[in-house]
C-alpha cells in the first residue's frame, strides 16, 4: 500500500484531510475524524468513489454518517472487546472517585484544609447494599457490572433495547424502564452506544427522578447527557455528584461551568487509555483495513 499518514496526535484539520484523502482507497481514522459528506459535495465519506473501506481505531462509531457509507456499500472495521477491560476499569475508577469524593479530598491535603479528622468530614456514599442502574448492557456495561459485583451491590437494573435474560443472569440483573431505573439506583452508569435514541436521554426528567444521594457516571458519549440539564442538578444538589468522561464539546472549555463544581469529577475521555489496550487497538484498526482492502473478511467489520 501506498500510506499518506497523517503524522501528528492532533486531529487532522478538516481542510488538510479533505485535501488528502481524495482518491484513497482505505481510510484509517480516529473518534475525533468525522466521516461524512462536506455540505455541496456529491460524494460521502470524504474521499470519493474509490474509497471502499474506513477503519476506525475506536468501538463507538457515531462520527461515521453510516447511511451514506452503507448506500456505497463501503466497508467499516472497528475495535470492539479489546478496549472492554481498560473501559470498564476506568468506568469504576470514576464512579469511585465521584463518590467518595477523591479529587476534593485530595485537594484538602494539598490546601491545608486538613485540620483533624472529623466525623462527617468527606463522607460520601459506598457501593455496598446499593442498586447499581446500567444503561446499555453491553460489552462494557457487562464488564462494569462484573466488576462492581464485588463491592457488595445489592441488585442491579438495566435498560436498553429489550431485555436481555441470558445475560442479565449473571448479575441477577433486572430490566426495567429508563424512569424506574433513575428512580431507584444509587448509582447509574451510562454505558451505551450513542444513537438517536439514546442522545440528550439524560435529562431534566431523568435527573429530577434521581435520588438526592445518587451518583451519576457516563463513559459512553457526551451527548447521551443534557449537560445544563446535568448542571443545575448537580448544582441544585438534585443528585449527590457525577463521573464524566465524555463531554460535549471535547475538549470541554476550561471555563465551563460543570467544571466549578466540586461534586464533579471529569476525565479527559481516557476509558481505553492503557498502552497495552492503544497498541492492541492500533494494530486491530491496521489489520482491519489491510483485510477489508484485501477483500477478506476483516478481524472485526461493523455490520451496516
Ligand atoms: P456494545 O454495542 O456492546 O453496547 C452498547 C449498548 O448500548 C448495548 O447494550 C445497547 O443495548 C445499548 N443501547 C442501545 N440503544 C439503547 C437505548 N436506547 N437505551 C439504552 N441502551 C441502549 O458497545 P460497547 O459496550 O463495546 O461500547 C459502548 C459505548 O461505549 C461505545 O459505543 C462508545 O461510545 C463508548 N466507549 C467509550 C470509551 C471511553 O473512552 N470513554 C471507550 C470505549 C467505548 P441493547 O443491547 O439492548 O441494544
Ligand atoms: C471508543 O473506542 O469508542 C472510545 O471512545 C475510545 O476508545
Amino acid at each position: 500500500c501506498r500510506v499518506l499518514q497523517w503524522d501528528s496526535e492532533e486531529p487532522v484539520p478538516r481542510a488538510e484531510l479533505l485535501a488528502r484523502v481524495a482518491g484513497v482507497r482505505g481510510l484509517l481514522c480516529l473518534l475525533s475524524d468525522r466521516i461524512d459528506r462536506e455540505p455541496g459535495q456529491r460524494c460521502p465519506c470524504l474521499a470519493g468513489p474509490d474509497l471502499k473501506v474506513i477503519s476506525t481505531m475506536s468501538v463507538g462509531f457515531d462520527h461515521l454518517a453510516l447511511d451514506e457509507i452503507k448506500k456505497r456499500g463501503i466497508r467499516v472495521g472497528y475495535t470492539p472487546d479489546v478496549l472492554t477491560d481498560a473501559t470498564a476499569e476506568l468506568s469504576v475508577a470514576l464512579l469511585l472517585s465521584a463518590c467518595r469524593r477523591l479529587p476534593e479530598a485530595a485537594e484538602q491535603v494539598r490546601s491545608g484544609g486538613w485540620t483533624t479528622w472529623k466525623p462527617l468530614w468527606m463522607c460520601g456514599y459506598g457501593l455496598s447494599d446499593s442498586t447499581v442502574g446500567i444503561i446499555g448492557l453491553g460489552r462494557i456495561g457487562q464488564a462494569v457490572a462484573r466488576r462492581l459485583k464485588p463491592f457488595g451491590v445489592r441488585k442491579f437494573l438495566y435498560t436498553g433495547s429489550g431485555p436481555k435474560p441470558e445475560t442479565a443472569a449473571e448479575f441477577g440483573a433486572e430490566f426495567v424502564p429508563l424512569t424506574r431505573l433513575a428512580e431507584e439506583s444509587d448509582f447509574v452508569v451510562v454505558t451505551c452506544a450513542l444513537t438517536p435514541a439514546t442522545q440528550g436521554m439524560c435529562n431534566k426528567d431523568f435527573f429530577s427522578r434521581m435520588k438526592k444521594t445518587s451518583v451519576f457516571v457516563n463513559t459512553s458519549r457526551g451527548t447521551v447527557v443534557n449537560q445544563e440539564d446535568l448542571y443545575n442538578a448537580l448544582a441544585q444538589g438534585q443528585i449527590a455528584a457525577a463521573g464524566l468522561d465524555v463531554t460535549t464539546p471535547e475538549p470541554l472549555p476550561t471555563d465551563h461551568p460543570l467544571l466549578s463544581l466540586k461534586n464533579c469529577v471529569i476525565l479527559p475521555h481516557i476509558g481505553s487509555a492503557t498502552y497495552a489496550t492503544r497498541n492492541t487497538m492500533a494494530v486491530l484498526a491496521a489489520n482491519n483495513l489491510l483485510a477489508g482492502l484485501r477483500g477478506e473478511p476483516m478481524p472485526h467489520e461493523l455490520k451496516l
